[in-house]
């Protein structure tokens, strides 16, 4: 396929399926234990340990926390040799931490990295977000236009009743009323506890997933990053911060925020290019999680490139006694 010159190369690509395969495996021996911020922890220290070895000069722009709160993989954070190009970097070493520590379905490590300066620092808000997959024309859906307005363009636009359309959405107080206008035009609402930048990935193979759009608020952090997998899947999204509160205000302003009100698409979100890498912790609709068996660790990730467009999933075995 023809790519368009890019410094985020293939090589590049299998560094980063490592980084978030590592995260995975260490998260993955913390699950069930009903420890949220070990089983965070230890994917922090895995994913920090394995970008410093890799020839990048990268700065983490969506990260742990400001650096007052966040000892590791703190915004702002220098990651790499130092060598290699200039990378901006986002990554949300386990999402899904209340999933690992109770052993539920989707949880995954995640990781972007884009060139240099091209990446929306999104403070650790709330963000609105809407998403669907590749192939509609573009500004389909809008997050200025109700919910049922919404499911009725999409439902036209791919030939269906509103009733087959299906919108995932986080199960949270806070969604009630875009609840009842999704099912208020007759289409079926998918409710996750936890994990939206899956669920806005699962809107790119809803053949698969049975999900067509994402829709309601999660993490702003968590936005950027799903920008991201789409930038490389196609697919559409726009995102906008919520802030609520002054001290929030000011959070998104220290990051370069100026109109707090203003829709991000897709490509303001992550504008230039960029790679994506996703590892399961545990098993979803997305990717297996890691299987421990007779001497042998068992990932699944989906690794992504913008440039080409190029989705692979790598299923590694490694030997448990090689593995670092
Ligand atoms: P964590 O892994 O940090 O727990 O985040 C999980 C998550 O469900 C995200 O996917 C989502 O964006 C966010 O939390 C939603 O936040 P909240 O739980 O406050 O509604």
């Amino acid at each position: 396929m023809a790519e368009t010159k890019s410094k985020l190369g293939r090589e590049l690509a299998i560094e980063l399926a490592r980084v978030t395969e590592v995260a995975a495996v260490a998260s993955a021996r913390l699950r069930g234990r009903g420890d949220e911020k070990a089983a965070d922890q230890v994917a922090v220290d895995a994913m920090r340990n394995e970008l410093n070895a890799l020839d990048i000069d990268g700065t983490v722009v969506i990260g742990e926390g400001e650096r007052d709160e966040a000892p590791m993989l703190y915004i702002g954070e220098k990651v790499g040799t130092g060598k290699g190009p200039k990378v901006d970097i986002a990554l949300d070493p386990l999402e899904g931490t209340t999933l690992t520590a109770k052993a539920m379905a989707n949880a995954l490590t995640v990781i972007a990295m884009a060139e240099g300066g091209t990446m929306l620092h999104a403070p650790d808000t709330y963000m609105e977000k809407i998403a669907i997959g590749g192939g509609y024309e573009p500004d389909l859906v809008d997050l200025d236009v109700a919910p049922e307005e919404n499911i009725r363009r999409l439902a036209d636009a791919k030939g269906v009743g509103t009733n087959e359309i299906t919108a995932c959405i986080l199960d949270r107080p806070r969604h009630a009323k875009i609840i009842d206008a999704v099912r208020s035009v007759d289409a079926s609402v998918l409710l996750i506890t936890d994990g939206d930048v899956a669920g806005v990935i699962a809107t790119t193979k809803p053949e698969d997933t049975g999900v067509d759009i994402y829709m309601g608020i999660g993490g702003a952090p968590e936005g950027v990053l799903a920008a991201a997998a789409l930038r490389c899947t196609g697919g559409q999204m726009q995102g906008r911060l919520v802030t609520s509160s002054a001290e929030q205000k000011a959070r998104a302003a220290k990051m370069g925020v100026e109109d707090f009100e203003r829709k991000f698409t897709m490509n303001e979100m992550v504008a230039g290019d960029v790679l994506f890498s996703a590892s399961g912790v545990t098993s979803g609709s997305m990717l297996q999680g890691v299987k421990f068996n007779n001497g042998t660790i068992t990932t699944e990730t989906l690794v992504m490139r913008a440039a080409s467009g190029t989705q692979r999933w790598i299923k590694a075995q490694h030997r448990a006694d090689k593995f670092a």
